[in-house]
């Protein structure tokens, strides 16, 4: 992983255009959905549980090259709450895969300055994939260089609902004032909200959907559907879906940005 990431700067927060500073050129925050891999298991007459140990291997080239391509956070969707309707041979493939990827990678990402956070419902998960992030998440709790989150058990609107009931207790007990009730309020309250504002998602396999990834955070991201099979990505990939989202005019609902931002 290069040491030499992208400078710190500011974005412009989604929701709120004028809170902020001119955002970079370049994306801070990037989602992908790692899509893809029963088809690419499929097309080698494979079985599932191999296409999603090939896109293991995607992951871990697309964060090597995440961080040398200057991005600080990289959100990924490793399993989501519907993602429980699927045979349960193939829910425990993918319980395994999250265990032996922080297993593997960890010492790695660490001692590279990552961070690792888990998002999503906790409660769902079993006791040794508990003890496996919440490892991980203790061990790189300093390190600020690289943030990977995975999305676990994770889906957008169940994010939006918990938080909502945080919300709602602090509004009740006072933590929130009535003066701060409104959208950056709120979002203090969803598992992303250590994050900077989500600048891009990417969503491999051609598929053209959220599928309940981020959604109030997607409402300014850009979005770039690439045609390749998960298991197939890797950083000259990601540096494509870069130079698209370099190539778009971000204009936050408003006019052109230097306009919203000259406006005050
Ligand atoms: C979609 O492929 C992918 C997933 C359901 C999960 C993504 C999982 C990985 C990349 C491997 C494990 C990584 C972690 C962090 C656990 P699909 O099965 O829906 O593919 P298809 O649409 O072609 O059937």
């Amino acid at each position: 992983m290069s040491p030499a990431l992208r400078p710190q700067g500011r974005s412009v927060n989604g929701g709120d255009p004028q809170a902020e500073e001119r955002p970079p050129a370049g994306a801070r925050h990037v989602a992908i959905i790692m899509d893809g891999n029963g088809r690419w298991a499929k097309k080698r007459a494979l079985p599932r549980s191999l296409g999603h140990r090939a896109g293991v291997n995607a992951l871990k080239r697309t964060v090597e090259g995440a961080a040398e391509l200057g991005l600080e956070w990289m959100t990924v969707f490793g399993f989501s709450t519907e993602n429980w309707s699927r045979p349960a041979t193939e829910i425990a493939e993918l319980m395994s895969l999250l265990k032996n990827y922080v297993r593997s990678d960890l010492a790695r990402l660490e001692a590279e300055g990552a961070r690792i956070r888990v998002i999503g419902r906790r409660s769902d998960l079993s006791p040794d994939v508990l003890e496996v992030i919440e490892h991980a998440e203790e061990r790189t709790r300093n390190n600020d260089r690289f943030h990977l989150q995975v999305a676990f058990n994770y889906g957008g609107r169940a994010d939006i609902a918990e938080a909502a009931g945080r919300y709602a207790a602090a509004i009740a007990s006072g933590a929130v004032a009535p003066d701060e009730v409104g959208e950056r309020a709120f979002g203090r309250f969803l598992s992303t909200a250590e994050g900077p504002p989500l600048d891009l998602i990417i969503r491999t396999s051609g598929e053209r959907r959220l599928s309940n990834f981020l959604l109030w955070e997607a409402a300014y991201a850009e979005l770039v559907f690439q045609d390749v099979l998960w298991p197939d990505y890797g950083p000259e990939h990601l540096k494509a879906a870069l130079e698209e989202f370099e190539s778009r005019e971000r204009r936050y609902g408003g006019a052109e940005v230097d306009d919203v931002l000259a406006a005050g």
